[in-house]
């Protein structure tokens, strides 16, 4: 293999420390893409009802979009010479977005959706923050991606709102 030298960023021989802790931030965001795509189709399908048809529809448009970050996270793992984990690697986290006792419960899972949002915010705000002055194209996809999650979570803050209004949330 060449070496590669100091001038190739994040790349270089000398950062495969960062480099290494990076891989292992993005593999975390890989996982909780894939995640919230298992938890957006079971919630896009299971709730009843007539409100329940909005709420279905934009997680319909949210599964695509979280596919595609997570694709976005496996080739960004493979440029920085890491591997993309295996699905025995996989533990799940997200217990807010389990079925609820109800499928009218819609409150439950637009709730769930605002937790899973905020969550990957946080996450996708620590990745910015770590590659700073480190590795701009990384950091490029992910405020990127942190678009996406902040405009999913608003749309979800909104339906909130309206149970809020009429005091059912
Ligand atoms: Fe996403
Ligand atoms: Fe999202």
């Amino acid at each position: 293999m060449t070496v590669r030298n100091a001038s190739e960023g994040i790349l270089s021989d000398d950062k495969s420390a960062q480099r290494e802790e990076l891989i292992e931030l993005l593999r975390k965001a890989y996982w909780m893409e894939i995640e919230t795509v298992m938890s957006y189709i079971a919630n896009s399908v299971n709730p009843d009802g007539v409100r329940a048809q909005e709420i279905i529809e934009a997680l319909k448009t949210d599964i695509t979009e979280e596919l595609g970050h997570a694709q976005q996270f496996a080739n960004r793992i493979k440029e920085l010479y890491g591997v993309v984990p295996g699905s025995m690697d996989f533990t799940a986290e997200q217990s807010y977005l389990q079925p609820p006792d109800q499928q009218t419960d819609i409150v439950h899972v637009i709730k769930g959706v605002i937790e899973a949002e905020s969550g990957a915010i946080e996450h996708y705000n620590r990745i910015i923050e770590f590659t700073d002055g480190i590795d701009y194209v990384t950091q490029d996809m992910v405020i990127g991606i942190l678009g996406d999650e902040q405009a999913h979570r608003r749309l979800f803050e909104g339906f909130l709102r309206e149970y809020q209004a009429e005091g059912l949330a």
